[in-house]
């Protein structure tokens, strides 16, 4: 079992639109925007070197990120694990005491199969598990 790359950095935001400003204002080019009706949020992805940045703006009042903007406000919300086989690896996890958030992975962005490890498991990070790019 193994992590194959840091696939990207999700960060939560109040505004897609103006959140896509400030990191074009960085000199990074928006690839491109999605709804992922699973999550409940719009995702912008944004690729960098070997990794992307993601960001999240929720669709609904009761969307995960929007429970989290209204706890602890914008910023980064999990860190995005690329692994080969997802239910191995989740298997491996659980074996291993880890709290998962899903019973089994689900829909993610572009086509992934996604599922997320509880930060009450990580010291409080929540990380999320994919396969797929
Ligand atoms: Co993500």
């Amino acid at each position: 079992m193994r992590v194959k790359a840091l696939e990207h950095i999700g960060i939560a935001v109040k505004s897609l639109k103006e959140a896509v400003e400030i990191y074009q204002a960085l000199g990074l080019s928006l690839s491109s925007t999605e709804e992922v009706p699973s999550e409940r949020v719009r995702v912008a992805t944004f690729p960098v070197e070997g990794t992307r940045i993601e960001l999240l703006e929720p669709t609904s009042e009761d969307s995960a990120i929007a429970k989290f903007l209204q706890k602890r406000g914008e910023g980064i919300h999990h860190l995005a694990f690329e692994v080969e086989d997802i239910e191995r690896f989740c298997e491996e996890l659980q074996a291993a005491g880890l709290r998962l958030v899903y019973e089994a992975p689900r829909a993610g962005e572009g086509g992934s199969r996604v599922n997320f490890i509880h930060p009450s498991s990580v010291r409080g990070v929540l990380i999320e598990i994919r396969e797929g790019r």
